[in-house]
């Protein structure tokens, strides 16, 4: 953990007070936390960018089970990339509709690239890839 630094900023009344709103409806204790929430998103996503940082996320899949051999190519595809994938988790949503979740960590640019591949199968009507750097995270404050 490193240092608190106090410091100010300017800005205009009217976005402080949408901020404060907007914080209060997130359950922010105060200001400061959710500064500090918001620098580390900017930061993440920025170090996320690069091709070659260690990432860690989730694939998040949504697909109807009875879609001609999709669970067997989404299952290939998983195999292909085993070296990418921690943990899977399945949720059958309903009769026809499945819920994936992979636990996933490797080089951006790798996990990147499953996702593609597991969103763009045909059948999956929706997916949604979350990447985020542990070493950014790691500093926490009070
Ligand atoms: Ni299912």
């Amino acid at each position: 953990m490193g240092q608190l630094t106090r410091t100010g900023i300017a800005i205009d009344d009217d976005l402080l007070a949408r901020f404060d709103r907007f914080i209060a409806r997130q359950g922010y204790a105060n200001r400061s936390e959710a500064f500090r929430d918001l620098i580390r998103d900017r930061l993440v996503g920025a170090a996320v960018e690069a091709p070659e940082a260690h990432v860690v996320g989730t694939i998040t899949l949504i697909y109807d089970h009875h879609s001609r051999l999709l669970p067997e190519k989404l299952m290939d595809l998983q195999h292909d990339h085993h070296d990418v994938i921690i943990a899977t988790t399945h949720a059958h949503i309903d009769h026809d509709t499945c819920l994936e979740v992979l636990v996933v960590k490797g080089r951006a640019k790798q996990v990147q690239k499953l996702a593609d591949l597991l969103i763009g199968t045909k059948g999956v009507r929706h997916g949604r890839l979350v990447m985020t750097s542990p070493s950014v995270v790691l500093t926490q404050t009070a």
